[in-house]
Protein backbone atom coordinates (compact mmCIF):
# COMPACT_ATOMS: atom_id res chain seq x y z
CA UNK A 1 0.00 0.00 0.00
CA UNK A 2 1.61 3.16 -0.77
CA UNK A 3 2.39 5.27 2.48
CA UNK A 4 2.85 9.18 2.81
CA UNK A 5 6.20 10.24 3.65
CA UNK A 6 7.83 11.88 6.05
CA UNK A 7 9.17 15.03 5.86
CA UNK A 8 11.83 17.18 7.03
CA UNK A 9 10.94 18.40 10.81
CA UNK A 10 9.86 14.86 11.20
CA UNK A 11 10.90 13.06 14.44
CA UNK A 12 10.55 9.59 12.94
CA UNK A 13 13.24 10.30 10.84
CA UNK A 14 15.49 11.50 13.58
CA UNK A 15 15.23 8.22 15.41
CA UNK A 16 17.51 5.83 15.44
CA UNK A 17 15.59 2.95 14.06
CA UNK A 18 15.84 -0.79 15.89
CA UNK A 19 17.06 -3.91 13.75
CA UNK A 20 13.83 -5.58 12.14
CA UNK A 21 12.83 -9.00 14.26
CA UNK A 22 13.95 -12.02 11.30
CA UNK A 23 10.64 -14.05 13.22
CA UNK A 24 7.54 -11.46 12.20
CA UNK A 25 8.24 -12.54 8.20
CA UNK A 26 4.22 -11.47 7.57
CA UNK A 27 4.71 -8.32 9.35
CA UNK A 28 8.35 -7.32 7.45
CA UNK A 29 6.80 -8.91 3.94
CA UNK A 30 4.28 -5.75 4.51
CA UNK A 31 6.34 -3.50 5.46
CA UNK A 32 8.30 -4.17 2.19
CA UNK A 33 5.36 -4.47 0.15
CA UNK A 34 4.66 -1.03 1.21
CA UNK A 35 8.15 0.63 1.09
CA UNK A 36 8.17 -0.72 -2.94
CA UNK A 37 4.38 0.89 -3.49
CA UNK A 38 5.10 3.87 -2.30
CA UNK A 39 8.67 4.32 -4.04
CA UNK A 40 7.60 3.68 -7.38
CA UNK A 41 4.66 6.15 -6.87
CA UNK A 42 7.02 9.22 -5.34
CA UNK A 43 9.63 8.10 -8.28
CA UNK A 44 12.44 7.77 -6.56
CA UNK A 45 15.46 5.82 -6.15
CA UNK A 46 15.47 4.27 -2.67
CA UNK A 47 13.29 4.47 0.32
CA UNK A 48 14.02 3.71 3.90
CA UNK A 49 11.26 2.42 6.57
CA UNK A 50 11.71 5.16 8.95
CA UNK A 51 10.50 7.90 6.00
CA UNK A 52 7.17 5.75 5.86
CA UNK A 53 7.27 6.14 10.31
CA UNK A 54 8.32 2.82 10.41
CA UNK A 55 11.56 2.75 12.83
CA UNK A 56 12.92 -0.14 11.56
CA UNK A 57 16.15 -1.07 10.10
CA UNK A 58 14.93 -1.75 6.67
CA UNK A 59 15.38 0.10 3.88
CA UNK A 60 15.26 -0.03 -0.31
CA UNK A 61 17.27 0.69 -3.50
CA UNK A 62 16.24 0.59 -6.99
CA UNK A 63 18.63 1.71 -9.80
CA UNK A 64 16.00 2.28 -12.48
CA UNK A 65 14.77 5.80 -12.03
CA UNK A 66 18.47 6.80 -12.63
CA UNK A 67 19.23 4.67 -15.26
CA UNK A 68 19.60 7.96 -17.62
CA UNK A 69 22.59 9.35 -15.80
CA UNK A 70 24.06 6.09 -14.45
CA UNK A 71 23.07 3.18 -17.34
CA UNK A 72 24.75 0.55 -14.88
CA UNK A 73 22.03 0.89 -13.00
CA UNK A 74 19.51 -0.21 -14.92
CA UNK A 75 17.95 -3.51 -13.39
CA UNK A 76 19.46 -2.86 -9.83
CA UNK A 77 17.05 -3.43 -7.04
CA UNK A 78 17.94 -4.58 -3.51
CA UNK A 79 15.63 -5.17 -0.50
CA UNK A 80 18.27 -4.52 2.39
CA UNK A 81 16.94 -5.51 6.00
CA UNK A 82 19.22 -5.23 9.12
CA UNK A 83 22.69 -4.16 7.17
CA UNK A 84 25.67 -4.14 9.08
CA UNK A 85 28.80 -2.77 7.44
CA UNK A 86 31.69 -4.65 7.25
CA UNK A 87 34.38 -2.34 5.39
CA UNK A 88 34.41 1.21 3.98
CA UNK A 89 36.65 2.16 1.15
CA UNK A 90 39.13 4.99 2.84
CA UNK A 91 38.41 6.68 -0.57
CA UNK A 92 35.71 8.96 -0.83
CA UNK A 93 33.26 10.03 -3.43
CA UNK A 94 31.16 12.79 -4.35
CA UNK A 95 27.84 12.60 -5.40
CA UNK A 96 24.65 14.90 -5.90
CA UNK A 97 21.83 13.66 -3.45
CA UNK A 98 18.57 14.55 -2.67
CA UNK A 99 15.51 12.58 -0.49
CA UNK A 100 11.94 12.49 -0.86
CA UNK A 101 11.98 13.49 2.62
CA UNK A 102 13.53 16.54 1.81
CA UNK A 103 11.73 17.56 -1.35
CA UNK A 104 13.78 20.37 -3.52
CA UNK A 105 16.74 20.03 -2.04
CA UNK A 106 19.72 18.90 -3.99
CA UNK A 107 23.13 18.99 -2.45
CA UNK A 108 26.70 17.04 -3.04
CA UNK A 109 27.94 15.21 -0.36
CA UNK A 110 30.87 12.88 0.33
CA UNK A 111 30.91 9.40 1.21
CA UNK A 112 33.04 6.39 0.95
CA UNK A 113 33.08 4.70 -2.98
CA UNK A 114 32.65 1.36 -1.79
CA UNK A 115 30.97 -0.48 1.16
CA UNK A 116 31.11 -4.14 1.62
CA UNK A 117 27.64 -4.94 3.75
CA UNK A 118 25.99 -8.14 5.43
CA UNK A 119 22.33 -8.50 5.59
CA UNK A 120 19.26 -10.19 5.22
CA UNK A 121 17.76 -9.76 1.91
CA UNK A 122 13.93 -10.18 1.13
CA UNK A 123 14.18 -14.06 1.44
CA UNK A 124 15.27 -13.19 4.96
CA UNK A 125 18.76 -15.07 3.99
CA UNK A 126 22.12 -13.48 4.74
CA UNK A 127 24.20 -11.83 1.91
CA UNK A 128 27.46 -10.58 1.56
CA UNK A 129 27.74 -8.02 -1.20
CA UNK A 130 30.14 -5.29 -1.99
CA UNK A 131 28.43 -1.95 -3.68
CA UNK A 132 30.56 0.89 -5.74
CA UNK A 133 30.12 3.66 -7.37
CA UNK A 134 26.40 4.92 -7.31
CA UNK A 135 24.92 1.90 -6.02
CA UNK A 136 27.03 2.31 -2.65
CA UNK A 137 25.57 5.86 -2.37
CA UNK A 138 22.02 5.11 -2.63
CA UNK A 139 22.36 2.51 -0.17
CA UNK A 140 24.76 5.07 2.43
CA UNK A 141 22.04 7.53 1.70
CA UNK A 142 19.47 4.85 2.71
CA UNK A 143 21.76 3.54 5.88
CA UNK A 144 21.89 6.95 7.16
CA UNK A 145 18.57 7.12 7.39
CA UNK A 146 18.35 3.72 9.73
CA UNK A 147 20.41 6.36 12.09
CA UNK A 148 18.79 9.23 11.99
CA UNK A 149 20.68 11.12 9.75
CA UNK A 150 19.49 12.86 6.70
CA UNK A 151 22.12 14.09 3.80
CA UNK A 152 21.74 17.34 4.49
CA UNK A 153 23.33 16.75 7.56
CA UNK A 154 26.89 15.87 5.62
CA UNK A 155 26.90 19.04 3.04
CA UNK A 156 29.89 21.43 3.73
CA UNK A 157 28.84 24.15 6.41
CA UNK A 158 28.47 27.40 4.08
CA UNK A 159 26.25 24.56 2.01
CA UNK A 160 24.32 23.80 5.02
CA UNK A 161 23.87 28.04 5.61
CA UNK A 162 22.25 28.05 1.84
CA UNK A 163 19.69 25.45 2.49
CA UNK A 164 18.81 26.28 5.72
CA UNK A 165 15.61 28.46 4.53
CA UNK A 166 14.63 25.94 2.57
CA UNK A 167 15.06 22.97 5.29
CA UNK A 168 12.79 25.64 7.65
CA UNK A 169 10.31 25.88 5.14
CA UNK A 170 10.08 21.87 4.49
CA UNK A 171 9.31 21.49 8.37
CA UNK A 172 6.67 23.94 8.40
CA UNK A 173 4.98 22.48 5.73
CA UNK A 174 5.65 24.90 3.55
CA UNK A 175 6.64 22.97 0.36
CA UNK A 176 4.62 20.65 -2.17
CA UNK A 177 4.97 16.91 -3.14
CA UNK A 178 4.10 15.02 -5.92
CA UNK A 179 3.66 12.21 -3.43
CA UNK A 180 1.96 11.93 -0.33
CA UNK A 181 3.63 13.42 2.50
CA UNK A 182 2.97 14.57 5.79
CA UNK A 183 5.09 15.77 8.97
CA UNK A 184 4.44 14.56 12.47
NI1 LIG B 1 16.53 9.97 1.79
Amino acid sequence: MIQPIYLYGSEVLREKAVEADLSKKEELTALIADLKDTLQRSEGCGLAAPQIGVSLRVLIVDGDEMQDVYPYLKGFKRTIINPELLEESAEQCEYEEGCLSVPGVYCSVRRPCSIRLRYRGEDFEEHVETFDKFAARMIQHEMSHLDGVLFTDLVAPIRRKMIAKKLVNISHGKVATRYNSKIK
